[in-house]
């Protein structure tokens, strides 16, 4: 122990004092560090923090959250721990299902609430679907992940919603307090730790992207498709940096957390549907422009991504977890 104290007391030195906590609580978290750069820039500031406490449905929007490794959180509102799934108790996204993008939950204490335009909506306590159900086992990317079932109510009120039928789809709230397994194949590559895959995401636990490069690839595509944050479904956008700027950053501090930067965020067709309507961009953008000029870099990676662009970073928690993050946070980036 004693021979890392020299480096947190170097590395403290050397940033902001105020960032020093930040070095700690991770040299105490971690068992064999990595090493983290000693020397931060300010990039920006932090502008918007989402959760999506369930798969591919609305954000909650946040002034200030907890950073724990299953993402971001807010006493029971979490950060996708909910997902649907269908008769065969496999998952189901907006990619296929674009009525999901149209659900918007909120939680109060632990009582999550699902809204939507055409409906009534319906309350499910989470506390009680914890105490009075078995966990039982579905599938999500073909790896299986333990839950719990949330009821008829909310089963009988997605159906209705997805396609009038009473019984085909069902709510549920992930069982487990770790991370759950990794997609095989995807830490080949790229350095996940059991800790950085959350619950229900696709990839990590968090994910970022930097308002700029939005903004310019709006400046790239026809006035009737321009897109916002909200196509890509971050956690956390932040302004100040310069367009593309999160392409060469390793690792970024916001608040009390500081995050390791794992990969681009490739992305699917889930960005061409509307956020606010449901309906599918006719021109597939903003992909097909982004095709043009953000494909993988490397050619290992353009195997394993094949024709997804990037847009927006997906970031592992490698500080001490329960660290706050707040809107207008500066964000320092090495
Ligand atoms: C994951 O988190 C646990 C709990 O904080 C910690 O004990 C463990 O060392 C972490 N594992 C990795 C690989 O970082």
């Amino acid at each position: 122990m004693s021979n890392h104290v020299p480096v947190y007391v170097t590395a403290s030195i050397t940033a902001a004092g105020v960032l020093g906590g930040a070095y700690l609580a991770y040299r105490l978290s971690q068992d064999k560090p990595t090493k983290l750069p000693e020397t931060w820039e300010k990039v920006g500031v932090l502008k918007t923090i989402n959760v999506f406490p369930i798969k591919s449905c609305a954000p909650v929007v946040l002034d200030t959250a907890e950073c724990t490794y299953l993402g971001c959180r807010d006493g029971w509102l979490r950060d996708r721990v909910l997902m649907v799934v269908d008769s065969k108790n496999n998952f189901i996204t907006a990619r296929g299902y674009p009525e999901l993008l149209q659900i918007f939950p909120t939680v109060r204490n632990s009582v999550l609430t699902l809204s939507h335009a055409n409906m009534e909506s319906v309350n499910v306590n989470l506390a009680e679907v914890v105490a009075l159900n078995e966990p039982e086992t579905v599938t999500v990317w073909r790896e299986p992940v333990t839950v719990y079932d949330c009821g008829w109510e909310p089963s009988e009120w997605i159906s209705r919603l997805i396609d009038r039928s009473s019984t085909g789809y069902r709510l549920v709230y992930y069982a487990a307090d770790n991370c759950r397994r990794k997609r095989p194949g995807s830490d080949k590559f790229y350095k996940y730790t059991k800790n950085n895959t959350g619950a229900l995401p696709d990839e990590t636990s968090f994910n970022i992207v930097n308002e700029a490069s939005i903004d310019d690839l709006n400046t790239r595509l026809p006035s009737d498709s321009q897109v916002s944050q909200r196509n890509f479904r971050p956690n956390f956008v932040m302004t100040g940096a310069q367009p593309y700027d999160e392409d060469k950053w390793k690792f970024l501090k916001i608040g009390e957390n500081v995050f390791e930067i794992i990969k681009p965020c490739f992305r699917c067709v889930l960005t061409t549907i509307d956020p606010e309507t449901g309906t599918r961009n006719s021109k597939i953008e903003p992909l097909t422009e982004l095709r043009k000029y953000r494909l993988a870099e490397t050619v290992e990676e353009r195997k394993m991504w094949g024709n997804s662009p990037r847009m927006g970073i997906q970031l592992a928690l490698i500080s001490k977890p329960g660290g706050k993050v707040s809107v207008n946070d500066p964000i320092y980036a090495a």
